[in-house]
């Protein structure tokens, strides 16, 4: 029995779709269990990148059956724009891609509800990527929600939607004085999507846990990050899904005793993508740098990043949440130009020093980072490719995060190419 979980060990954006398809060569199966399209996983093929929202990491890899499990929230005009992007990249999308009948979709409603909630909270903004994420987790809870197998009936799902959508344009328009959601083009447009996608629709957990336990490798792959968790991150500047890797067993119908190791993957520094607190945020000089040379903007809105330094505290917490046993240090060769890169070890907080992180988000705008600096290497990584490579200094401060985390560097990546990493110990 084999089974591995890539997660986010920070805020997202940390690396996790290129760590997922360098893997995906030794699976079975690549699985996602939660999140929608408001993932960006950046893959490097042929030279030229790829960003997948809905698509499991692993598309591109022939032989790989790739699922959406029953915890993705799944927008499909936006999986079918996604499909045809990547078959013009000449992959192929065919049985080698499965839905679950019982994830949820998106609706356009779902998103001009958002739009107009995050206009309405101001400055108290989210910051969301405006997908429509949130309202469709809040539907599914609320037992409103429209399962994707659905569309197998397509009669009964368009009575449903029918009726659904006439809630939502009330809210809209008598709430909001936001404009309805143009309830026959929704239809239709859900008719051809429908059209393409129930070829792929399948009733999957029985599928992964059979691959399980015949030995076949398969990869858990998080969107996200820990520290966006609906439970357990910066509530309520979070995601509507758990990130966690306890996020697994309710997004796959995979049971926890079926689930092998957690790798957690976190950026050499770290980043944050819309509003919350952000205790090692800096917005300077070395900020900027980090931003330019880590080309941090968000792979699904293009909104710019805000950057800082590692924080450990944060990267302890996740591992904690998660149960992380090993982590992947990815963009380490952004750090290649400075003297000297400051790494967060505690907080202080109302004047107090802690290495405790704060459940309550305001408490965490509060921290202060209490830095050790350590000693940059200013050389190139970008061609490291085995331990021997890298300067003393860069592995020195891999070392430091795996003294301060507590748990073993697996492997640190240090460019986008697929082949650009130093691997410590095989993963898979
Ligand atoms: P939502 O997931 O669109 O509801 O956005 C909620 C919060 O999660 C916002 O701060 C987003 O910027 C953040 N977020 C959502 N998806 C990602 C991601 O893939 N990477 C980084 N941040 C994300």
């Amino acid at each position: 029995m084999s089974s591995v979980v890539i997660i986010g060990a920070q805020w997202g954006d940390e690396g996790k779709g290129k760590i997922v398809n360098g893997l995906a060569g030794g699976a079975a199966m690549v699985v996602r269990f939660q999140g929608g399209a408001n993932a960006g996983h950046t893959v490097t093929l042929d030279g030229e990148p790829i960003v997948f929202h809905l698509l499991p990491s692993g598309i591109s890899i022939p032989g790989v059956t790739c699922v959406l499990g029953p915890g993705v929230v799944i927008d499909p005009a936006a999986l079918v724009a996604e499909i045809d992007g990547v078959r013009a990249r000449g992959i192929d999308v065919g049985s080698n891609f499965l839905i679950d009948v019982g994830a949820h979709m998106v609706m356009p409603y779902h998103k001009a509800v958002e739009a107009a909630e995050e206009k309405g909270r101001g400055d108290g903004a989210i910051g969301t990527t405006l997908r429509g994420i949130g309202p469709a987790y809040a539907d599914r809870s609320a037992r409103e929600g429209l399962p994707i197998g659905l569309l197998a009936r397509f009669d009964e799902f368009e009575e449903r939607a029918r009726a659904a959508a006439a809630r939502k344009n009330d809210i809209l328009t008598r709430l909001h004085g936001a404009e309805a959601v143009d309830v026959d083009a929704m239809i239709e447009g859900i008719r051809r999507a429908a059209d393409r996608l129930s070829q792929h629709l399948a009733d999957t957990p029985p599928l992964v846990r059979e691959t399980v336990r015949g030995g076949g490798n398969v990869i858990f792959e998080g969107a996200q990050g820990t520290l966006l968790d609906l439970s357990f991150g910066t509530y309520p500047f979070v995601t509507s899904s758990h990130t966690a890797a306890g996020g697994v067993s309710p997004g796959t119908g995979v049971p926890p005793s079926m689930i092998g190791e957690i790798i957690g993957v976190a950026k050499a520094y770290i980043t944050r993508v819309g509003a919350g607190p952000f205790p090692t945020e800096a917005p300077d000089q070395g900020g900027a740098t980090l931003q330019d040379r880590g080309a941090e903007s968000g792979a699904t809105t293009g909104r710019p990043r805000r950057c800082g330094w590692l924080d450990t505290v944060a990267l302890k917490y996740s591992i904690e949440i998660s149960g992380i046993g090993r982590l992947v240090v990815t963009k380490l060769d952004v750090l290649d130009v400075f003297e000297t890169i400051p790494v967060c070890v505690a907080y202080r907080i109302d004047g107090k020093e802690t290495t405790r992180f704060p459940r309550d988000a305001a408490e965490l705008a509060r921290a202060e980072p209490i830095y050790e600096a350590m000693p940059g290497w200013r050389a190139s990584t970008a061609d490291a490719r085995t331990e021997g490579d890298l300067p003393a200094a860069a592995l020195a401060y891999l070392r430091k995060i795996e003294e301060l985390a507590g748990v073993p560097v697996a492997a640190a990546s240090v460019g986008a190419a697929a082949d650009a990493v130093v691997e410590f110990a095989p993963i898979l």
